[in-house]
């Protein structure tokens, strides 16, 4: 295979074509991190929980497989589109089943720290493990509190990457945890821990991170008090009141915003766009990208769907409307960054076909992704035509430049894959991402989507 410029292209690599026009409902998977919940709260749950309309990408299979070896009988009742039904019935959080074998999370940061919040809380052993990505992601940040509960955990180099070796223990002790870093995998690991500790659990974060647990958590009958924390108020000071009880639930997962992110950016910024995303979640605490690219000068609709807006957990839900639009350079702040923390690499590509400059501060996390997504978009970007500067924690992104096809590497990292690939869509020529078939991490069938929005 060739592409622009004649360079060789590897066996796995998508070849996008510029294309002329860009039109209709691009279908979207189920939110990533509500299904992921969804499956860990109804393992938690004795009896009968359904999930409908799930992700069915890869780290949420991979969510379904560690339920299962914790003792839930997990189904699937139907899949269509990148959805799935589940139904999962489980014996309930204190009699748990031992894993047998080591839990493989395998691309999945999401289900190893939250699962690790799960077993902590259990009298057994589990090590959980995951594929080479993950063993370079860090995880010091749920050891030491699980730790400080009561678990006994070890870890690889000095008790920082995965394996993660876990004795857990029942009850656990509460603790009054204040996040390193702004991190919803870490809040809800303590959060699921404290379910099975004797008093109150807080957590505290300067930034408040997605609050899919706390919600879910109420929904299943769990008592989580929030309020706003820190010397500005943007933080969250959570607490939950062990031991607790979880009920099982019924729930209908929206739309996932993160991957709707990818269409936002290409409806806006390609000359002749309109697209529309069904029943989007536009939770507070995950639309910081639509807001900003709102301030890019995007044109983005927003009706409440299905009627009401309120989708199941109290999520509210909304169909966008995308369309072609002049977009211009802005400023991000650290906070937005960690609001928007999984729409950056996509929100880069917006800039670079910005007019003027964006700035986008505290990207620092963005390097113990799935990929060091700050070098990942960096060098893709630049690939391409873009100019993209990194200087410390801040992205300096000149807009205005015509993008031309070029060979892209997605580092195995579903969310630079389908960021090049959107490129694709608008640079001149022809794109090849490289390592394409990551984008099944978290949106199956997106290849399809983008043959299917430029008909
Ligand atoms: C997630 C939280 C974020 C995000 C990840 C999903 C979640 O990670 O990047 O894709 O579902 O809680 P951090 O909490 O590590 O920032």
């Amino acid at each position: 295979m060739t592409a622009a410029g004649g360079a060789s292209v590897r066996e796995g690599a998508a070849l996008v074509r510029s294309a002329a026009r860009l039109r209709g409902e691009p279908r979207l998977p189920g939110d990533k991190s509500i299904s992921h919940r969804a499956l860990l709260l109804a393992l938690l749950a004795e009896g009968e929980s359904t999930i409908l309309q799930a992700g069915d990408g890869e780290d949420v299979r991979t969510t379904a497989a560690v339920v299962a070896r914790l003792g839930a009988t997990v189904q699937r009742l139907a899949d269509r589109d990148g959805r799935v039904d589940y139904r999962v019935a489980s014996p309930g959080r204190e009699r748990l089943a031992e894993p047998e074998t080591v839990l493989d999370c395998r691309n999945s940061g999401t289900t190893l720290r939250l699962t690790a919040g799960i077993v902590a809380a259990r009298p057994f052993f589990a090590v959980l493990d995951g594929d080479a990505s993950l063993r370079r992601r860090p995880v010091a940040r749920i050891a030491r509190p699980l730790a400080e509960m009561g678990a006994t955990v070890a870890a690889r180099a000095g008790g920082t990457l995965p394996p993660v070796a876990m004795t857990g223990t029942a009850p656990l002790r509460p603790i009054d945890h204040a996040t390193a870093v702004p991190s919803a995998q870490v809040k809800s690991a303590v959060l699921l821990a404290g379910l099975g500790a004797e008093g109150t659990t807080t957590v505290r974060e300067t930034v408040a991170t997605r609050d899919h647990t706390e919600r879910m958590l109420r929904a299943r009958g769990v008592a989580v008090r929030t309020e706003a924390w820190g010397p500005d108020g943007a933080g969250a000071r959570v607490s939950v009141d062990g031991p607790a009880r979880v009920a099982p639930a019924a729930d209908v997962v929206p739309s996932d915003p993160s991957a709707a992110a990818f269409w936002l950016v290409a409806g806006a910024a390609h000359p002749d766009a309109e697209l529309v995303l069904r029943a989007v979640g536009t939770n507070p605490s995950r639309r910081a990208i639509i807001d900003l690219l709102r301030r890019m000068g995007a044109s983005i609709d927003e009706t409440p769907a299905g009627g009401t807006g309120e989708g199941g957990d109290g999520e509210p839900v909304a169909d966008l409307a995308v369309r072609s639009s002049e977009l211009h350079g802005i400023d991000v702040s650290p906070r937005e960054v960690a609001a928007a923390i999984d729409e950056v690499p996509v929100l880069c590509l917006a800039a670079a076909l910005a007019s003027g400059t964006t700035r986008i501060d505290g990207v620092g996390e963005l390097r113990h992704k799935e990929s060091d997504r700050v070098a990942g978009i960096a060098t893709g970007l630049a690939a391409l035509g873009a100019r993209v500067a990194v200087d410390g924690d801040t992205m300096t992104i000149d807009g205005g430049r015509l993008l031309a096809g070029a060979v892209t590497e997605s580092l195995d990292d579903h969310r630079l894959a389908m960021t090049f690939a959107i490129a694709g869509l608008i640079a001149g020529g022809e794109t090849a991402v490289l390592d394409a078939g990551c984008a099944a991490i978290s949106y199956p069938g997106f290849f399809d989507e983008i043959e299917r929005v430029r008909a």
